[in-house]
Order: structure tokens, then sequence, then C-alpha cells
């Protein structure tokens, strides 16, 4: 069988994929989307097989080469609705918020002036601000006093217009550690906790904690299974906090990192990856 994965960098998660995909006799062609020439008047070459793997680490390189390929009929996983969903945190959380998956109660401004007042009425002087589109922790601020808030917000009046766009989250009262599941179809294949670092609140592997195995409970498989398919469909980390409300979904990630948890929890994620893409081609 032939199929395809669109990269941008190589990490240890695509070396392990293509590992994988030599091993299942697949014949796997490596397109890095830099070098793609997405001409609307021709097709997809053969060369790209049966389904293409989407794995850019930029999410814009991702969401634009899967749109390109899936309008030209290219099978694409993650697809274009779900990276479109999973990419941007407003988007996630009112997904999630619509399909009853528990989540921190969130609020969205537009302005410098009405995130403000949100700071202090709705949340009540103690709030996590996030872009909407970002990974590994980068720019997600814990405001705890109105002036620290101020900074913060007036700051991102001045960037991108992206960030002028306040996803304001309740900040959760969580022990020093979060949950990464990984889902892929309709089943959740491991897990892992991810520890804050001292010196930091955030989890994020990228910013250096440490991780140890997660069971599954059928609880944390319940809630896992919920979150992804209120996203879309596919391959997908989902991150999960412990409050005194129960688990409650923070964020579900298109295009995750793994090497964490395959390492930890024992389970051949690539493997399990290009036989949820090998199904869904047939
Ligand atoms: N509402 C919150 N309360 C407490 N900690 C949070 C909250 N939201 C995020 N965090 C911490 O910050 C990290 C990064 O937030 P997340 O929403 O997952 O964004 P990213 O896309 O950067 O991973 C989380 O893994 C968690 O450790
Ligand atoms: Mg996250």
């Amino acid at each position: 069988m032939k199929m395809s994965m669109v990269y941008d960098t190589i990490r240890w998660e695509e070396k392990a994929i293509f590992k994988a995909a030599e091993q299942r006799g697949i014949e796997l062609k490596m397109v890095d989307a830099k070098d793609m020439d997405m001409d609307f008047d021709r097709p997809v070459p053969d060369s790209f097989g049966v389904a293409t793997l989407q794995r850019c680490t930029s999410y814009y390189r991702g969401l634009h080469s899967t749109a390109f390929l899936e309008y030209k009929k290219q099978l694409v996983v993650n697809d274009l609705q779900t990276i479109i969903n999973a990419g941007n945190k407003m988007l996630t959380s009112l997904a999630l918020v619509a399909n009853g998956v528990p989540t921190p109660y969130t609020s969205v401004s537009t302005s410098y002036e009405t995130a403000m007042k949100q700071f202090a009425e709705k949340f009540h002087g103690k709030a996590v601000i996030k872009p909407v589109t970002g990974s590994w922790g980068r720019m997600v601020a814990l405001l705890n006093d109105p002036e620290a808030a101020m900074a913060v917000l007036e700051d991102r009046e001045y960037m991108y217009p992206l960030y002028s766009i306040f996803y304001m989250q309740e900040y959760v009262n969580r022990p020093p550690r979060d949950i990464r599941t990984f889902v892929i179809g309709d089943r959740v294949v491991g897990g892992i906790y991810r520890y804050q670092p001292e010196g930091d609140w955030r989890t994020n592997a990228a910013i250096g904690g440490r991780v140890e195995k997660c069971e599954i409970t059928p609880e944390i498989e319940k809630i896992s299974i919920k979150a992804a398919n209120s996203v879309g469909k596919g391959v997908f980390g989902i991150d999960i906090m412990e409050s005194d409300r129960g688990y409650l979904v923070h964020e579900v990630n298109s295009t995750t990192e793994f090497k964490n948890t395959v390492r930890v929890a024992q389970v051949d994620i690539p493997g399990e990856i290009l036989d949820y893409v090998t199904e869904a081609a047939e």
C-alpha cells in the first residue's frame, strides 16, 4: 500500500512512523510541506498514495496543505475540519461545551477594555489567558493581579490581530500535573501524567516537566473519547485536568508529539496511527 506523510520537521515521531510503515510493508512517501507546489490546476500526484498523514509542526502549514489536498480529493488524517477545530482553542471550547464535555469556565472578548472587565468581574482577578492558536505552553499566561493583567493584555493588543482575541479561562486548582491521553479513532491507546517543572505552573512536556504513566480508567476513557468526537475524527492528544469538580478537558490537540507516551506508557502509537490510516483508506 502507498501512503504519504506531509511534514516540515523530522522529529522522533516522524521517524517512528516511517519505521512502523516499513515494518508493515507500507510505502510511505515523505513530503516536505516546504517543497510542495500547490498548483490548483493540477491533481495530487499518484505518489501521495491512498491517504496522507498530516504531521506538520507549523499549524498554518498543516492547515493550508491539508486544505489543498482535501479539495483535490485526497484523504487526509486529520481532516481539514478537525484541524480547524482543534487548531483554535475557542472553536475547541465551543465544541466541548456544545457537546457537554466538562471543561474549565472560559470567556472570550475582542478588545482590551472588555477583557479587563471580564478579568475583574467574571474571573475576580485570577485567570489564564491563551492565544487561540498556539502550543507548547507558549504565551499561556497566568494573570493574578490587575497590574500584571493590564500589562499582558495591553501588550497583546499591539501584536498580530490573532493575539487580540482574548481567550480567558478560570485558573483550575489542580494538582501540579495534568493528564495527556492519546485517542486514535474511537480508542484511547494510552496516557501519561505530565508534571509541572519547578518554577513553572504549566505542564507542557516542551517546558521540561517529568512524565509518568497514567492508567486509563473508564472515566478517563469516556471523557477522552467524548472530547475527541466533539472536535472531529482521527488522531488526538487530549489534555485533561483533575479538579474538585472532576475531570476537565482543557485542550484537544491534532498532530501531537507522542515520544513520552510511547516511552512511559509502552504503547505502539506510530503503529496504531498507521493502522488507523490504513483502515480509513479502505
Ligand atoms: N485553566 C487552567 N488552569 C490551570 N492550568 C492550566 C489551565 N489552562 C492551561 N493550564 C496549564 O497550561 C498548560 C498549557 O495550556 P494548554 O491550554 O494546554 O495550551 P498549549 O496549547 O500551549 O498546550 C496546560 O498543559 C496546563 O498545565
Ligand atoms: Mg496543551
